[in-house]
C-alpha cells in the first residue's frame, strides 16, 4: 500500500513510518519539521526506495493538492499535531491551527483527492488522535470507543475538535475514514520535553526529577512500536468509519513509572552514590491536570487480534538503553526552544 504519513518526522509518526516500511509499504512522509520534528528518527529508511519526503505544513491547501496528485495515495494516516499539553496552555492558538485548521485543510484535499479518483472504497483517511479527549477518569472505570467526549486541556480539547470534524466527513462527504485514540505513548526517539525522556535525561545528568503534584496521577503507558503496529492494523482491517481504543493495559501512577525508570538506571548506570530515585522533586502541578486515564482497548483485541507485545517494564528498559545509546540525538534537540524549562504554569 502507498501511505502518506503526516507527521512522520516526529516521535509516533516515524515509528509508523519505520514500522510501514520493513513491511513493504511505500510512505510519503510529509511533515512541517516543526520544533518537535527530527529527520534522523527515519535516517534509518531514509535510502530506502520505499520512502519519500515531502516538507510541507497541513494548513497549506495548495501543498497539500500537489502532494496527493504527486504521488496518489491508497491512505492517508494522520498523525501530524502540536502534541504537548503544557505547550498548550502558554500557547493554544497553534494548537487551534495545526490540529484543527490543518486537519480541515487536509479532509478538504482528501476528499478532493479522493473525488477525483472515482471515490475508491478502498481508500482510507486514518485519523490519529488520543484517549485524552475522553476527559478524566476517578480511580475506576475506563474509557471506551462509547465514552462521552470531555477534554479539559487546550491540546486535548483541539484533538477532540478533529475527531469531531473528521466523523462528520465521513458522514457528510462519505469520505471513508478509521479513527484511533490511544494512551501515553513512551519509547524511542521521544522528544525531550515529555515526561519520561526528561526523567532519564535529567538523572544521567545527576539533576532533579520533576513530579507534577503527588505525583498520583495515573497514565496507561503504551510502548511506541506496540502503537505503530496497531494503527497499521487498524489501517489494514479496520471497519469502515470505526473507532478504535489502544492501550496497554499498563496504569501506573507518574510516582511509579519514574520509580521503575531510577530502578533501571540503577542497574544499567549506577550513581557515584545513592539511587536517582533520591532526585524526585515533586513540583507545582499542571492546570487541570487529569487525574486518570484508563483505556478499555477490548475492541481492537477482539475484533482486529492486535495486542501489546511489550510489558511497561521491558518497553521501559529499552527506552532507558535507547536513550544510553544515543546520546547525540538528545543532546541536539536538548538546545531547541523551549526544551529544559517548566512550561504550562497555572494562567487562572
Ligand atoms: N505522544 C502520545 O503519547 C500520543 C498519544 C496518543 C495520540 N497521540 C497523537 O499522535 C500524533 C503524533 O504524536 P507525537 O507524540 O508523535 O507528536 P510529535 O509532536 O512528536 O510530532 C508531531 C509531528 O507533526 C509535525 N507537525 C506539527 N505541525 C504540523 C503542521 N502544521 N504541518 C505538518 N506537520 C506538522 C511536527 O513537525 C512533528 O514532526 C498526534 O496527532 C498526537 O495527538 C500522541
Amino acid at each position: 500500500m502507498k501511505i502518506l504519513v503526516t507527521g512522520g518526522a516526529g516521535f509516533i509518526g516515524s515509528a509508523v513510518v519505520r514500522l510501514a516500511i520493513a513491511r513493504g509499504h511505500e510512505i510519503v512522509n510529509l511533515d512541517a519539521l516543526t520544533y518537535a520534528a527530527c529527520l534522523d528518527n527515519v535516517a534509518e529508511v531514509a535510502d530506502s526506495p520505499l520512502y519519500a519526503f515531502e516538507q510541507a505544513d497541513i494548513r497549506d491547501r495548495a501543498a497539500l493538492d500537489r502532494v496527493l496528485d504527486t504521488h496518489k495515495p491508497d491512505a492517508i494516516m494522520h498523525l501530524a499535531a502540536e502534541s504537548h499539553v503544557d505547550r498548550s496552555i502558554d500557547g493554544p492558538g497553534d494548537f487551534i491551527e495545526t490540529n484543527i485548521t490543518g486537519t480541515y485543510q487536509l479532509l478538504e484535499a482528501a476528499r478532493a483527492y479522493w473525488t477525483a479518483q472515482g471515490k475508491p472504497d478502498s481508500f482510507r483517511f486514518h485519523h490519529i488522535s488520543t484517549d485524552e479527549v475522553f476527559g478524566s477518569l476517578g480511580p475506576t472505570g475506563m474509557f471506551t470507543e462509547e465514552t462521552p467526549y470531555d477534554p479539559r486541556s487546550p491540546y486535548s480539547a483541539s484533538k477532540a475538535a478533529s475527531d469531531h470534524l473528521v466523523r462528520a466527513w465521513a458522514e457528510t462527504y462519505g469520505l471513508p475514514v478509521v479513527l484511533t485514540n490511544c494512551s501515553n505513548n513512551y519509547g524511542p526517539y521521544h522528544f525531550p520535553e515529555k515526561l519520561i525522556p526528561v526523567v532519564i535525561l535529567n538523572a544521567l545528568a545527576d539533576k532533579a526529577l520533576p513530579i507534577y503534584g503527588d505525583g498520583s496521577n495515573i497514565r496507561d503507558w503504551l510502548y511506541v512500536e506496540d502503537h505503530a503496529d496497531a494503527l497499521l492494523c487498524v489501517l489494514e482491517k479496520g471497519a469502515l468509519n470505526r473507532s478504535y481504543n489502544i492501550g496497554g493495559e499498563n496504569e501506573r501512577t507518574n510516582l511509579e513509572l519514574v520509580k521503575t525508570i531510577c530502578a533501571i538506571l540503577d542497574e544499567k548506570r549506577p550513581r557515584a552514590e545513592g539511587s536517582y530515585a533520591d532526585l524526585i522533586t515533586f513540583v507545582t502541578d499542571r492546570p487541570g491536570h487529569d487525574a486518570r486515564y484508563a483505556i478499555d482497548a477490548n475492541r481492537i483485541i477482539s475484533e482486529l487480534g492486535w495486542k501489546p507485545s511489550v510489558t511497561v517494564e521491558e518497553g521501559l528498559a529499552r527506552t532507558v538503553q535507547w536513550y544510553l545509546d544515543n546520546e547525540d540525538w538528545w543532546r541536539a534537540l536538548q538546545a531547541r526552544d523551549g526544551v529544559g524549562q517548566r512550561l504550562g504554569v497555572d494562567k487562572k
